[in-house]
């Protein structure tokens, strides 16, 4: 039995609580929803419970595949429990195909498969909107080091083979996702959540948007939508 103890940080999406264990931390998935900054939220009912489901199942196949994460268990619909780690405060975003921020940054066209997929590093800071940031502005900020670089940029690429291939099986594109990690006894341990939120699913088929894109763009049916991968992936909700 753990018990909930104080707030450590609320994101636009989950809260982080203190346990009375020091080393395991309580991340609550809210239905709260947000998009542009901050600019557009809304509580889309049943999204926290999907969430916290559907990263469960990513966290647990990574695992099984030799990524260590922080999820140690679900302990309620939307809560989850986790090993604190010390976050690196960098994003670790993969690209398959060409869409969002980078069509806009580098008015490049939509749509365009990548040969290779396509890794950036961008800063964790909500005040800048996030900026695209390289490997030279992590060592000299000392946000990290040369090898913790090495490091996420390893790991990242191989869960997008990972979770390319599940998602693959079962009918869906992953077009892009973006992943933390955090430090951990000299480890550097997968963070944060793996879900709908924070990645770009397409049917394979239609070129539907499965995920946060259909709240960016009022496409409806968003929790819907999230449902429907988790079943094609096989979680049940
Ligand atoms: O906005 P952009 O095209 O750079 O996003 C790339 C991927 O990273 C998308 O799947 C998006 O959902 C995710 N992302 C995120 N959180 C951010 C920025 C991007 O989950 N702060």
């Amino acid at each position: 039995m753990i018990n909930k103890g104080n707030l450590l940080s609320e994101g636009k999406a989950k809260s982080l609580f203190e346990t009375d264990q020091q080393e395991k931390l309580l991340m609550v998935y809210r239905d709260d929803t947000s998009a542009f900054d901050g600019k557009k939220k809304e509580a889309l009912k049943g999204k926290g419970e999907i969430n916290n489901k559907f990263n469960a199942h990513i966290m647990k196949y990574l695992e099984d595949n030799g990524i260590q994460t922080h999820h140690i268990e679900t302990i309620s619909e939307n809560e989850s429990l986790v090993r604190r780690l010390d976050m690196l405060p960098v994003e670790c975003v993969v690209r398959n195909i060409a869409t969002g921020s980078i069509c806009r940054r580098l008015g490049v066209k939509q749509g365009l498969v990548f040969e290779e997929p396509l890794f950036e590093f961008f800063l964790k800071d909500d005040d800048l909107g996030d900026p695209l940031i390289n490997d030279n502005h992590i060592i000299a900020f000392k946000w990290g080091t040369a090898d913790e670089i090495e490091i996420m940029k390893e790991k990242t690429l191989i869960i997008n083979g990972l979770l390319c291939k599940i998602f693959s099986e079962v009918g869906l594109t992953l077009v892009d996702y973006k992943v933390e990690f955090g430090r951990s006894g000299g480890d550097i341990i997968l963070g944060d959540e793996f879900t709908p939120d924070g990645c770009r699913i397409w049917d394979k088929e239609t070129g539907e948007s499965l995920d946060k894109d259909r709240f960016r763009k009022d496409l409806g049916d968003v929790v819907e939508s999230y449902q429907i991968v988790a079943h094609k992936l096989g979680i049940s909700i």
